[in-house]
């Protein structure tokens, strides 16, 4: 049936709706983003088809504060390797255990793209792909994105427990204490 015909919607409602139809098919870019939100909600919503590993974040202790390079942080990507369930994620050079959001990060999750590597770009960018294998300085980002990563950062560090600094290539891990209870207030970028 068309607009023109629906009895159910009086002229301003008809008008707006048609605005608002016009609106999302007058480019194929609002179609593909308009495509791109539905999936995301599906994947969301939608139970997921593997069985659910039974609460890993329960058994698990927490993780050991360390530093990681992008290789070590590939072993935390949610898979029963390695990291034995766990699932970490990298944002704007800190590392954090994301295992409690397992269902948005883990396998088959809406951003499992992010498990075990460096988010910082896709969350600037607004992009679910999998991220590059290489290092990422971030230096070619717009000052908008690189406060946008910045959010994100904050967002994380309330939600999730930290676990160390990416390491970029070359870089040396720093130490922690086994007692040191949370090493996110630690400033890392001070020189000593
Ligand atoms: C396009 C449509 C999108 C929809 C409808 C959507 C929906 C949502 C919803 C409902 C949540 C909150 C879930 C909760 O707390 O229970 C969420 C969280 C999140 N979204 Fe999206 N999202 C979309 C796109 C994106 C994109 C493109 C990115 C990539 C930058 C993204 C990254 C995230 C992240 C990182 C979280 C936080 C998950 C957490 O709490 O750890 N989303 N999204």
């Amino acid at each position: 049936m068309s607009l023109d015909e629906d009895p159910m919607l009086t002229s301003t409602e008809e008008s707006l709706v048609r605005m608002m139809w016009d609106e999302v098919f007058s480019s194929w870019l609002n179609i593909a983003l308009v495509a791109a939100i539905f999936f995301l909600i599906y994947k969301i919503l939608s139970p997921t088809k593997e069985p659910r590993p039974a609460e890993p974040e329960r058994d698990l202790p927490p993780l050991k504060k360390q530093d990681m390079d992008l290789k070590q942080l590939r072993e935390y990507d949610g898979s029963d390797n390695g990291g034995k369930g766990r699932v970490c994620v990298a944002v704007n050079g800190k590392i954090f255990d994301v295992t409690r959001g397992r269902r948005f990060y883990g396998p088959g999750g809406p951003y499992s793209g992010f498990a075990g590597r460096d988010a910082s770009r896709g969350l600037a960018t607004f992009s679910v792909e999998p991220v590059s294998d290489d290092y990422d300085d971030l230096s070619d980002l717009k000052p908008s994105e690189l406060e946008q990563v910045k959010e994100w950062e904050l967002q994380f560090n309330e939600k999730y427990d930290y676990v160390g600094r990416l390491l970029k290539p070359g870089e040396i891990k720093g130490s922690y204490s086994d007692d040191e209870s949370d090493i996110s207030e630690v400033d890392h970028d001070k020189k000593d």
